[in-house]
C-alpha cells in the first residue's frame, strides 16, 4: 500500500503542545529536519540535535536560520539545565533507555516550560487490539485517499521523503505505552501519555514552578 509518513501526520498536534509565548525549543533526534523547521516558524529559536551526522547534514539543508542543528547525543552531551520553553521529539525517544531520557529532557526545561514528545510504544495486543485494528484500516483508508488526491495534482502533505532513506529507525521499541506511563509517572509526576492511533504515544509534562 502506498506509504506515507505518520510523523509527519503527528507534527500540528505537537505544534500545539507548544507553551504561549514560546521562545526557545528543543528538538531531541531531529533526523532532516522537518519538525524543527515547522516549529522555527512559531518561535524564536530552536536548537535541534541528533547523534547521526547524515541527519544533520540532511536538517541544515533544510531549516531555517533560527535553527542550530547540533551532533550530539542527548544523553552523554545532556542540554544545558533551565533553558528551553519547550523541549519536543518526534519517535527518537524510543532509541533510548526512558529511564535515563527523561530527566534528561525534562532537566533542559525551565520550570513552566513544556515536555512534548511522539515515540513508538511496543505493541501491547491484550490492550490495545480495537486501536492497532483501527490503526491498520484507517492507515490503507489514508493511503489510498492521499493517492487518489496526488493523482488529482494536490500535494500530499505526508508523504514520505526519500532523502530520509538513510534514517536511523527502531521498529522494536521495548515499552507498551503502559509501561511508558508508568516510568513518566514514577519520574515526572503528573506526566500524561496516550496512545496515538497510528502506532505512537504522545507524552507531555510541564515542569513545576
Ligand atoms: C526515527 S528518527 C526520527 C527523526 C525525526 N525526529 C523525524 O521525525 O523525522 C530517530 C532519530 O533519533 C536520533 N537519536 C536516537 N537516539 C539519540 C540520542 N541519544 N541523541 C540524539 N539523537 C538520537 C537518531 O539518530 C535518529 O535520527
Amino acid at each position: 500500500m502506498f506509504p506515507w509518513d505518520h510523523n509527519a501526520y503527528y507534527h500540528r498536534l505537537l505544534l500545539r503542545q507548544l507553551p504561549e509565548d514560546c521562545d526557545r525549543v528543543l528538538d531531541v533526534g531531529c533526523g532532516s529536519g522537518m519538525f524543527a523547521a515547522k516549529a522555527a516558524e512559531h518561535v524564536t529559536r530552536v536548537d535541534a540535535l541528533d547523534r547521526d551526522l547524515r541527519m544533520i547534514d540532511r536538517a541544515r539543508r533544510r531549516v531555517p536560520d533560527n535553527v542550530t542543528c547540533t551532533v550530539a547525543d542527548v544523553l552523554e552531551s545532556p542540554p544545558s539545565p533551565d533553558t528551553y520553553d519547550a523541549v519536543v521529539s518526534v519517535s527518537a525517544l524510543h532509541h533510548m533507555d526512558l529511564a535515563d531520557a527523561l530527566p534528561v529532557l525534562s532537566d533542559a526545561l525551565r520550570p513552566g516550560g513544556v515536555l512534548a514528545v511522539i515515540a513508538l510504544p511496543k505493541t501491547d495486543l491484550r490492550r490495545e487490539w480495537p486501536i492497532e485494528l483501527a490503526a491498520t484500516a484507517a492507515h490503507h483508508a489514508l493511503g489510498g485517499f492521499f493517492l487518489v488526491r496526488q493523482s488529482l495534482g494536490f500535494r500530499n502533505p505526508y508523504a514520505t521523503d526519500p532523502a530520509d532513506d538513510v534514517m536511523p529507525v527502531n521498529l522494536s521499541p521495548t515499552l507498551t505505552t503502559r509501561e511508558v506511563a508508568e516510568t513518566a509517572a514514577a519520574l515526572l509526576p503528573g506526566a500524561r501519555v496516550r496512545r496515538l492511533l497510528f502506532w505512537r504515544y504522545l507524552l507531555t509534562w510541564r515542569k513545576p514552578g
